[in-house]
């Protein structure tokens, strides 16, 4: 999105709440990926004693890295490595979305992380479907302000944007692979959903873009996309539609949104019918998990309703991606926030020294709401990485209703991609687990009966799905 569309939303819909700041030149220092830091591969970010762990038979590492020596910028990084055979699995990094949203507390706590919080925030159960199982995984808390990742100069709050982003979340891979050395030259992706759609393709072309020095070099081979953010005049029209679809708006809203909403346009929310008509459909939406259209609204008394949580996103609904949610358990997101503001779980994940405490939030409002430099469309970005032959697939939950299947189809289509195989269904264990629409240089696949976050719902599907696309193999074609 360009400035003029942000201020032209910001004077004429009280909903969104978007802030101009000045860009910040980030400042580098001393040379990536020198072998010299540490010898032994992060062994002092080893996490030894996570409280209520389960048992595992794979090391993990938790800690800081720092992005930025002068204004003290440090991520928040958790690192797991595979299940079996680390040293011949590849490496992938998981991000999610908000803007201002923990990949920690739904990524790695939610979603395909092997330790899940439970229920009484007390503790961790094993998912059995962890992509562990297939990688080696590492989560990222970004940018600054996010989870755990913090700076200490407060004025970078005030900067923060998708090419901030970017350039700190592409400094902290080099660092990180300073720390751990070993996967320096080793087969990399990048995964994530909701407005992690932006986030992927982004760092994905700037990784590509400094590619050729080869003293930067990351062995990038692909992206996978869930539920993402692609294109906003395309996820605008998608979400009405889907809205309209699913029976959740009337028709009469949907034909006024129709008629006078121009998604195109940059000044959308000038348009007073247009306006009018999407409060309806938020209004709507609120009464349910616009996230998970079939599943319950948290009204447990635990739940984080003061910050981060869906009510809160929802009122200040903007054209920005709200946080993800969703999952069996629409209270996990305050049991993880238990779970993280505890003492010996900070200690235990080198964040504090377990008496001065770091105050995790799953997501952070502020920084949702002041967000001021998107993208409005990935398109280009992927037109440039399907040029380069990076594999990229997108899924998508068939039950979320804010980056809904018909979002996703509608930007896909804007790129005219010729077909290769014919839309068709998938399978996992017998039953149809979605469908399939490949292209040439994409691969498009349904869940269906999944929410936004899609492993939480089918994760059994998701990680067949995910060691599919590491393989490079469609998914089954069979129902056997
Ligand atoms: C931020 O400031 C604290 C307190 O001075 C210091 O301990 C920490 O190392 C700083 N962080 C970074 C990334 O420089
Ligand atoms: C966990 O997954 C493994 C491998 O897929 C399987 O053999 C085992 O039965 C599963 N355990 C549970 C409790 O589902
Ligand atoms: C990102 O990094 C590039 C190259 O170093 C720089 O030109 C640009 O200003 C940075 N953008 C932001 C928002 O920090
Ligand atoms: C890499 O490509 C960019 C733009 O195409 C160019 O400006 C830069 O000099 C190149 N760097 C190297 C090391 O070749
Ligand atoms: C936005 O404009 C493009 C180019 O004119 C068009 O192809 C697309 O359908 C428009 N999208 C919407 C949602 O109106
Ligand atoms: C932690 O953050 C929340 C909101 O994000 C705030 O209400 C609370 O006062 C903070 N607590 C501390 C100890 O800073």
């Amino acid at each position: 999105m360009d400035v003029t569309l942000s201020l032209t939303i910001l004077c004429t819909l009280a909903l969104i709440a978007l802030l101009s700041v000045e860009p910040v030149v980030c400042s580098r220092h001393g040379k990536w990926g020198g072998e010299t830091k540490l010898s032994f591969g992060g062994n002092e970010d080893l996490v030894t004693n996570l409280p209520g762990q389960p048992h595992a038979d794979f090391r993990h590492y938790a800690g800081y890295v720092t992005v930025n020596e002068k204004n003290g910028r440090a991520l928040f990084y958790w690192f797991y490595e595979a299940i079996t055979n680390p040293d011949e699995k590849p490496l992938v990094l998981w991000l999610n979305g908000g803007p201002g949203c923990s990949s920690v507390g739904y990524g790695a706590t939610q979603e395909i992380g092997p330790f899940i919080v439970d229920i009484d925030g007390q503790g961790l159960k094993f998912n059995n479907f962890s992509w562990n199982r297939e990688a080696n995984i590492l989560f990222l808390e970004s940018p600054v302000g996010v989870g755990f990742s913090y700076s200490n100069k407060t004025s970078d709050y005030v900067n923060m944007g998708d090419d901030f982003t970017a350039n700190d979340t592409y400094t902290f891979l080099h660092n990180w692979f300073a720390k751990f050395p070993s996967y320096r030259t080793r087969t990399f992706y990048i995964a994530g959903e909701s407005y992690a759609g932006k986030y992927v393709p982004e760092l994905a072309e700037l990784i590509h873009d400094r590619n050729n020095d080869s003293s930067l070099h990351v062995d990038l081979k692909g992206i996978l996309l869930g539920n993402p953010e692609t294109s906003d005049a395309e996820d605008w029209r998608g979400m009405v539609d889907y809205a309209w679809s699913h029976a959740v708006i009337s028709d009469e809203t949907h034909k006024l949104i129709r008629e006078s909403c121009d998604f195109n346009s940059t000044d959308t929310w000038r348009n007073n019918d247009c306006n009018k008509a999407v409060d309806e459909l938020l209004k709507q939406y609120n009464e349910i998990d616009i996230y998970s259209l079939y599943t319950s609204v948290c009204i447990s008394n635990t739940a984080s309703s003061e910050d981060g949580s869906m009510q809160v996103m929802m009122k200040r609904a903007s054209n920005m991606m709200p946080r993800m949610m969703g999952g069996y358990d629409p209270c996990l997101d305050g049991y993880a926030k238990a779970f993280y503001n505890r003492p010996d779980v900070q200690k235990a994940l080198h964040v504090s020294d377990g008496r001065k405490l770091k105050n995790w939030s799953i997501c952070n409002t502020k920084m949702f709401n002041e967000w001021i430099y998107t993208k409005p469309s990935m398109i280009p970005i992927y037109k440039k990485l399907i040029a380069a032959g990076l594999r990229i697939w997108v899924y998508s939950g068939d039950t979320d209703g804010r980056v809904p299947v018909l979002s996703t189809r509608y930007s896909l289509s804007s790129l005219g991609l010729p077909i290769t195989k014919p839309w068709r269904p998938w399978y996992h264990e017998k039953q149809v687990s979605g469908w399939l629409q490949e292209y040439e240089g994409l691969t498009f696949a349904t869940f269906r009966g999944a929410g936004h976050a899609v492993p939480c719902f089918k994760p059994s599907n998701s990680l067949a799905f995910f060691s599919a696309f590491l393989l490079g193999n469609s998914p089954s074609a069979t129902r056997q």
